[in-house]
């Protein structure tokens, strides 16, 4: 059919036409804001899963339906390299900005981009990165101390104090954010608690690999308490049905029912590969409805897609041997796998390949589901790299 109006979308951060499955967890988060406003006492969420499940499509939509109730909201994407308080400075400086608009918020407002001016000038020392524009001169004590553990909950109360005297409230959208280092994860995790104990304003909605969650709770140890890790994962079939049929109705098309069950199937209700799947069984189909030997065409040019981006884009990153590790994983299977029996697949040690581990936990490749348990954070990583790397040549070196 015509691949003009082809509405599926696949790619990393790329809305979907229809974002199926995820309304209960939206309504969830509408409530908590909703009572953080009202200066109830809600905890900060941080949605976690594989890449590819729609973490960043569902918190970019989050940030959507906050803002469409005047909650005021910034969104950052941690990058390997950048630190947090550079990431944070600019994107508090435009929130301040625009309370600082409200008559009843506006000195509480100004007074925080003091704070902000002194908390970039203490810290600007240690996070060289840090560029954001002053509007006013810092005030001596506030946000200045040069720790970052301590600035930044001064300067999110007084955050949280310009967004109560608006009657709005901050949240933090942040994705990503398994790279944010343990220190700076926990000067985060303090400045949120302090807030929540004095009932202000702020909060967190983040997402991040499935990792975050063990890092949040190094960096803090009552970190597990203050915050919900919602777990975002495949769709169920109900919604990853109408993840496919609605998009293809919408422009007046139609799919069969074995065709959908095929697609189910294949893509094992990853969002992201329903996208693909759903792209391309369109494309295959010369006319209404797309039919099961349509979607089985397109699964060949599918998994090709796959294999050439959202696969290709994390396999280009790796060293020899760390291949060669996640080869011996998927030699095994999806996993989760031992530390052990992984070695053992390498002819090596444990303790020998430890380096390698660590690295490609720090890539985001992989994680630890538990103690000296081994996991992929990419869905159907293991059916690749035996695709990739086919035979047994990789296991000698
Ligand atoms: N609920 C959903 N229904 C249908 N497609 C979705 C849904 N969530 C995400 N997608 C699609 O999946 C792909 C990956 O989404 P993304 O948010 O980048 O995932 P993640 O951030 O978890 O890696 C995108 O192409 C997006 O359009
Ligand atoms: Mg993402």
């Amino acid at each position: 059919m015509d691949p003009i109006t082809n509405p599926f979308a696949p790619g990393a951060g790329t809305p979907p036409p229809e974002l199926a499955g995820r309304d209960e967890l939206r309504e969830e988060i509408r409530i908590a804001l909703e009572r953080l406003r009202r200066n109830l006492p809600t905890k900060s969420v941080l949605m976690v899963g594989l890449r590819g499940v729609g973490k960043t499509v569902l918190l970019d939509r989050m940030r959507d339906d906050a803002e469409g109730v005047g909650i005021q909201t910034l969104r950052i994407e941690a990058p390997e390299a950048r630190s947090l308080p550079a990431l944070l400075a600019p994107q508090l400086r435009q929130a301040l900005l625009r309370l600082s608009r409200n008559a009843k918020a506006k000195e509480l407002a100004q007074r925080a981009l003091r704070g902000l001016a002194g908390f970039a000038k203490a810290l600007k020392v240690k996070y060289a990165d840090i560029e954001v524009g002053f509007d006013f001169e810092p005030e001596p004590g506030l946000a200045d101390n040069g720790d970052l553990e301590h600035d930044l909950q001064d300067l999110l109360e007084t955050v949280g104090e310009a967004a109560k005297s608006a009657g709005s409230a901050l949240v933090m959208f942040i994705d990503e954010l398994q790279y944010v280092s343990e220190d700076q994860l926990a000067a985060l995790i303090t400045a949120l608690h302090r807030c929540a104990q004095r009932r202000l304003p702020v909060t967190l909605v983040g997402a991040g690999l499935p990792q975050l969650r063990g890092r949040m709770g190094n960096a803090k140890s009552y970190a597990e308490r203050l915050f919900d890790f919602p777990e975002i994962g495949p769709l169920l079939d109900s919604a990853a049905r109408i993840a496919i049929s609605k998009p293809v109705e919408v422009q007046g098309m139609k799919i069969d029912d074995n065709a959908l069950d095929r697609i189910l199937a294949e893509t094992h209700c990853y969002p992201y590969f329903l996208q693909e799947w759903g792209k391309h069984a369109w494309d295959a189909a010369d006319a209404s409805p797309i039919s099961l030997a349509d979607v089985e065409q397109a699964s060949t040019t599918a998994v090709a897609a796959l294999d050439e981006s959202f696969f290709h884009v994390r396999f280009d990153r790796l060293t020899p041997l760390e291949k060669r590790y996640l080869r011996a994983m998927a030699e095994l299977g999806a996993g989760p796998h031992r530390s052990g029996d992984i070695a053992d697949q390498l002819g090596r040690e444990v303790t020998n390949l430890a380096p390698t581990r660590g690295q490609l936990i720090s890539k985001g490749m992989i994680w630890s589901p538990s103690h000296g348990d081994t996991s992929f954070t990419v869905p159907l990583f293991d059916e690749y790299m035996r695709r990739i790397i086919p035979g047994d040549g990789w296991k000698q070196s």
